[in-house]
């Protein structure tokens, strides 16, 4: 799909189809008294006859008579303009996308972004169109065997503007959300694949072909006598029930001079979490090939920042796995040896997401970084406290957690601060070893990042726990790719701020 901005308050292109907003029991916006004018006062009429209520998230497609500029014009509502803001916004553009895919039309011509938005300026009005739009167009890896549906027409979008300078900004802001959908999109398949094709190797071929793609990118993918070599007694511990070879990627992005420290996003990589000795339950027990999701991100972010050519350093690293039951499997009991030297005793095996992380973040120590974020899919219990709309956010660094958060409200995927620190690490006290890998049942998402605090130590360091919001259940069943929005936001805002 393509995105363009374009001037034209006064909405005069020509396009398959033109979408306009409409508050509900007001005056029309700007575009749609233009069109109004335009069609004879034929917006003013459905709203008048209450065809047209304007509720947030309505939409009405009407043709258009030959010689009218658009060859349709559809209709959103907006709701009360007192109560529009960034959500407001997003779901009137999600409405939009879903009504124009169910049209013949090839292109459109979107004036919602005139609109104003508290808090949003344009360029992230448009960023927020072509992310939309990328997204909703973006198809599960599905295996059915039944023909595919006929690819959808729209392949070209555009933004309305009200001058040359919000055109400018509306360009770069649809290229930033462009980037984002792709990355998105790349998460998501990684996400959706069935785990038994995307394995952990799987996963280090798709890094590689990353660097193929991006001259910015340089990926190795370490094997397990190399993961050995380093130490990492406890991520290979987690792998050694499967038959399937463990994997640690490492993508390094050069987006700026090699001088100034990178930022290393970590992610769990567990491509399929059975639970091990410790076996989970089976209802639900497929949604664990959804454990690898915060690896699948961290390359989604990756590659959205490649291709946005970010003036950041950025290292992405994956400890990709299987964790299985077996003969060779780790047992309750087992005592390892971290790649820190730290002595963890395995209490449950099923708390495997922490001891492959652990490893990742002493291993990304080589690269002197300014801050190192982990991203996992990694407790219940951060569902059980932040439910399924807000990913967990735990950090040492204050400042680093303000602009996570931030980032993550501007780009409309949230997380919420959890505290870690003495007090949890005290729960997970053993008689055996340095650290025991689980700490009860109280505060489960605040013990597991108070375990990854213990190997970050004196690194600026902060854990995005991703259990609730990096797939959705049920009948859309499907990875989200989040918190790829909140990464790349935060990143760019890193280089402003530098
Ligand atoms: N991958 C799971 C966490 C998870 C569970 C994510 C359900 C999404 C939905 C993780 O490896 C795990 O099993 N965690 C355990 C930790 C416990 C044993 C301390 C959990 O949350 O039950
Ligand atoms: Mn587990
Ligand atoms: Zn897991």
């Amino acid at each position: 799909m393509e995105f363009m901005a374009i001037v034209d308050a006064k909405a005069r292109t020509p396009a398959g189809c033109a979408v306009v907003g409409i508050y509900e029991s007001e005056e029309l916006s700007t575009a749609a008294r233009q069109i109004d004018k335009q069609l004879a006062g034929l917006i003013a009429g459905l709203l008048g006859s209450g065809d047209f209520t304007a509720k947030l998230g309505d939409t009405l497609m009407l043709p258009l008579a030959d010689g009218s500029t658009a060859s349709r014009l559809l209709l959103v509502g907006l709701g009360p303009r007192a109560t529009f803001g960034r959500r407001q916004y997003r779901k009137a553009l999600q409405a939009s996308a879903q009504a124009l895919a169910k049209t013949g039309a090839g292109d459109a011509m979107i004036y919602l972004a005139l609109e104003p938005v508290p808090e949003l300026d344009v360029q992230y009005r448009a960023r927020m169109v072509s992310e939309i739009f990328t997204s909703h167009a973006y198809k599960i890896p599905d295996l059915k065997t039944s023909p595919k549906p006929k690819a959808r027409r729209l392949s070209t979008v555009h933004v309305a503007t009200a001058d040359a300078r919000g055109e400018k900004a509306a360009a770069e802001g649809l290229r930033v959300g462009a980037a984002i959908g792709s990355g998105l999109a790349f998460a998501r398949d990684l996400a959706n694949l069935p785990p038994n094709v995307c394995t952990p190797t799987y996963m280090g071929n798709r890094a590689l072909q990353l660097a193929k793609e991006f001259p910015s990118i340089k990926t190795k993918v370490l094997d397990a006598g190399a993961i050995k070599a380093l130490k990492m007694g406890a991520f290979l511990a987690v792998a050694q029930g499967s038959e399937e070879p463990p994997r640690l990627i490492v993508c390094e992005y050069r987006g700026t001079r090699k001088a100034v420290a990178p930022i290393c996003l970590i992610g769990k990589g567990i491509t399929f979490d059975s639970g091990g000795i410790s076996l989970k339950d089976p209802p639900a027990m497929d949604e664990m090939k959804f454990d690898m999701s915060g690896g699948a991100a961290v390359l989604g972010t990756l590659r959205a920042i490649a291709e946005l050519k970010l003036p950041v350093n950025v290292v992405a690293i994956v400890a990709a796995c299987e964790n299985l039951p077996s003969g060779t499997a780790v047992k309750p009991a087992d005592i390892v040896t971290t790649m820190s030297g730290q002595t963890v005793e395995i209490l449950n095996t099923d708390a495997e997401g922490r001891l492959v992380l652990c490893d990742a973040i002493t291993y990304s120590r080589r690269y002197k970084p300014a801050a190192v974020i982990d991203v996992a899919t990694l407790t219940g219990a951060c569902i059980v406290a932040l439910g399924n709309h807000i990913s967990g956010l735990m950090s040492n660094t204050p400042t680093l957690a303000q602009e996570l958060e931030s980032a993550g409200l501007r780009a409309d995927d949230r997380a919420w601060r959890l505290p870690v620190g003495e007090e949890y690490v005290d729960q997970l006290k053993s008689n055996f070893a340095d650290l025991a890998n689980v700490g009860g049942r109280e505060g489960g998402a605040c013990t597991a990042g108070s375990f990854l605090g213990k190997f970050a130590k004196d690194l600026a360091w902060a854990h995005l726990d991703v259990a609730g919001t990096a797939w959705v259940s049920g009948a859309q069943k499907s990875g989200t790719g989040r918190p790829v929005p909140l990464l790349v936001d935060f990143l760019i805002h890193r280089t402003k701020a530098a």
